[in-house]
């Protein structure tokens, strides 16, 4: 009888061990539930989503911006310019505020692609409004357009004289740095497989040579022309040595050299060399020039490569590529 009262107990004993068991598993998997939940409740994907945002666009705008940017959008009505504009390949976070002022200043808001290229390129500035120092040290990458500048002396290093095999002119007038130079016989020789005669028509230009051009011009078109066709003193890439303008001896006229089968060619051809074409046709806006289909700039074969598949000009590729 004791025995069994025993046994009673004792099973009593562990039904209410089981409960308390029970309980305790349940209350720790809803404490971890609750604990997670809260701790969620607490992250920038909870507050972006919880604000409209998409999961996809949240995980754009998380991947693309600082923790900064972030609050301070989190403080914001859902922006979905902002979204498009941060889903650009281009865009560069430091130039946000310059993208938004834009968009509302030219009411832009149905091309962000412009937009951020534009801004990358400092073209919500009017030309020649910034003053910037080019950095000579990148070489072969260095920019010259209507913002950055060479100094009155800079002067290239190593330039050597193209023969007049491949120039017009007289002899040693043509010159290119050693290294862009080595690139443009290959670019030539290729060329020339072809059943293509490139001539160089102007190369590198000091200072005191451009002034003269460009003022002339100015002179006999006004200011605004002259502005679309020559670069102002120390503005000009003929100044950094790794320029050529070319034409071909097929079809000699510079002005036709873009309806030419060899501007085709070097088109297609010319990034193998590390040579880009600077003033691309329905680029003026990024570039500041009309198109220069003679006008071939050495950067390189690995950045002429990435212009070249992108197609986007030097101007964007050093925005994005060198300085962000
Ligand atoms: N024609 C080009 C833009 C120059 O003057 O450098
Ligand atoms: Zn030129």
């Amino acid at each position: 009888m004791k025995k069994k009262k025993k046994k009673i107990r004792l099973k009593k004993q562990a039904y209410y061990l089981l409960a308390v068991i029970v309980f305790l598993v349940v209350g720790v998997i809803l404490g971890i539930n609750f604990y997670n939940d809260f701790k969620y409740k607490q992250t920038n994907e909870y507050k972006l989503t919880s604000k409209g945002y998409s999961l996809e666009d949240t995980n754009v705008l998380l991947d693309k911006l600082s923790e900064n940017s972030i609050s301070s959008l989190i403080n914001q009505d859902k922006n979905d310019t902002l979204v498009g504009l941060v889903k650009e390949k281009y865009f560069l976070e430091k130039n946000l505020d310059r993208y938004l002022a834009y968009i509302e200043e030219e009411e832009e808001e149905d091309n962000l692609t412009d937009v951020v290229a534009i801004v990358n390129v400092n073209a919500d500035h009017k030309w020649y409004e910034e003053e910037l120092e080019t950095d000579t040290s990148l070489n072969e990458q260095m920019i010259v357009n209507k913002f950055y500048a060479l100094s009155e002396d800079y002067t290239p290093e190593n330039l050597v004289s193209i023969p007049l095999d491949y120039s017009y002119g007289t002899e040693g007038e043509n010159q290119l740095i050693e290294y862009a130079y080595d690139k443009f016989l290959d670019l030539w020789q290729a060329a020339h497989d072809e059943g293509f005669y490139l001539m160089v028509t102007s190369s590198y230009r000091d200072y005191a040579s451009q002034k003269e051009i460009y003022d002339y011009r100015k002179a006999t078109q006004g200011e605004r022309k002259a502005d679309e066709t020559a670069a102002r003193p120390g503005h000009s890439e003929h100044q950094t040595g790794l320029v050529v303008d070319m034409t071909s001896t097929t079809e000699p006229s510079a002005t036709d050299f873009s309806e030419s089968e060899a501007y085709k060619w070097l088109k297609e051809h010319a990034h193998e060399f590390g040579f880009i074409e600077r003033y691309p046709e329905g680029k003026t806006y990024l570039t500041g020039y009309s198109p220069e289909s003679w006008h071939w700039r050495y950067v390189g074969i690995e950045a002429a490569t990435v212009m070249h598949e992108e197609n986007i000009t030097y101007d964007e590729y050093y925005a994005f590529y060198l300085t962000k």
